[in-house]
């Protein structure tokens, strides 16, 4: 018999998939993993065939196609006042999946501390296992907020990363500016390397700004920063994403990106790029856009006896159905996908320690008539 010593034991099938898998096998309203019911823009996708028959095909530069790096910088510089080198300080990666494992493989090393926020998105963990190093899980508050005392009496000697997410996924909190000072004091001084996933930053709502670590010039030199344009172009299939980190973290990124994908697939890179650069209310504009989509959600559920806090930022909402249901979070989407139609997330799943929670999440980024549809069932329970 083969014997096969598992590097990740503890590892199934990630929730998403299961979700999703669940949803169409009971042909549920799929409101579980994170992605639109509607097409990427119409320019965009003529620009990727024009691509396509141009014959930009082939192998683009290791680091991405010049021209996508040049408009990532334009874009960087107005959003956050942040100069970044496009030649040395953004390379394009195969979705911020991608992105998120280079730069832990490229950084943590055997026994490194890495800091994370439960509810956690669940691609970190295993990243930071494979590198050899040790996930220290600190829990959100009850609002799904940092508390800063935590993660002090968390830094030890062996602390070599924090990793934050805002927009998050899946709670929909955003950091604040204090909670970006409070960062900035905690690793002034310190080697510890900060991994921001922005995969969200352009849906962030009530007219607040997203808070980027680019905008902060001490942690933006101890940072990694990811962002997805499957997120922000409706195009989640296409995987194409982008890190923002200074030169030497940038240098041994690169080393890693190079073994892992090397590259991305090049005329959607030429179509992202020639998009960006023409139609750049497409991102001013999805704020708004969202923002839109959580107000119906909410406004739709308001006579439905889940509670929910609107939603500061992503696609997601989270919505507590303590009054509908004692069942675990996990046995409740189950029921609700299997027996009442719809799908969502449970949330415990992204937490280390068990907790109990009566929380599920809901994706918004569908339809109306696909969100009016999903919240005249869920009103009805
Ligand atoms: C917080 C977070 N990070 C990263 C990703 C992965 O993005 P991509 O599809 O570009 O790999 C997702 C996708 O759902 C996400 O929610």
């Amino acid at each position: 018999m083969l014997k096969i010593a598992s590097k990740l034991p503890h590892v199934g099938t990630t929730i998403f998939t299961v979700m999703s898998q669940m949803a169409n096998e009971y042909q549920a309203i799929n409101l579980s993993q994170g992605y639109p019911d509607f097409n990427a823009p119409q320019p965009l996708l003529d620009l990727m065939q024009k691509y396509l028959n141009a014959g930009m095909n082939q192998y683009p530069p290791m680091t991405g196609v010049a021209y996508l790096r040049q408009q990532i910088a334009a874009k960087v510089d107005k959003l956050y006042s942040c100069t970044v080198d496009s030649e040395t300080e953004i390379t394009v990666t195969s979705g911020a999946t991608e992105a998120l494992f280079v730069a832990i493989q490229a950084t943590i090393e055997a026994d490194d501390e890495v800091i994370v926020f439960d509810p956690v998105y669940d691609s970190y963990e295993p990243a930071i296992q494979l590198a050899g190093g040790r996930t220290i899980h600190i829990p959100l508050d009850d609002k799904f907020n940092i508390n800063w005392n935590l993660v002090r009496a968390a830094v030890t000697s062996r602390t070599r990363m924090i990793i934050v997410n805002s927009p998050h996924n899946p709670s929909g909190s955003t950091l604040k500016a204090e909670d970006l000072d409070q960062l900035e004091a905690l690793t002034e001084d310190s080697d510890i390397l900060v991994l921001s996933d922005e995969v969200y930053e352009h849906m962030v709502f009530n007219s607040l700004a997203h808070e980027s670590i680019l905008r902060r010039p001490k942690l933006r030199e101890r940072a990694f920063v990811v962002s997805s344009f499957g997120k922000t172009y409706h195009a989640t299939g296409w995987k194409v994403a982008y890190c923002v980190a200074p030169v030497a973290l940038s240098a041994e990124f690169r080393k890693v990106h190079q073994y892992v994908t090397f590259t991305t697939h090049t005329p959607t890179q030429w179509a992202l790029a020639e998009y960006m650069e023409n139609y750049p209310e497409h991102y001013l504009e999805l704020p708004a856009f969202y923002q839109a989509k959580r107000d119906l959600f909410v406004e739709e559920m308001k006579d439905s006896r889940f509670k929910l806090t609107p939603s500061q930022g992503t696609y997601f909402q989270l919505a507590d159905y303590s009054q509908i249901s004692d069942k675990s979070d996990v046995d409740f989407t189950h029921w609700l996908t299997q027996e009442i139609g719809v799908a969502a997330i449970p949330i415990s799943v992204f937490y280390d320690k068990p907790t109990p929670s009566q929380h599920v999440r809901f994706c918004f980024a569908k339809d109306d008539a696909t969100i009016r549809a999903a919240c005249k069932i869920l009103r009805e329970l």
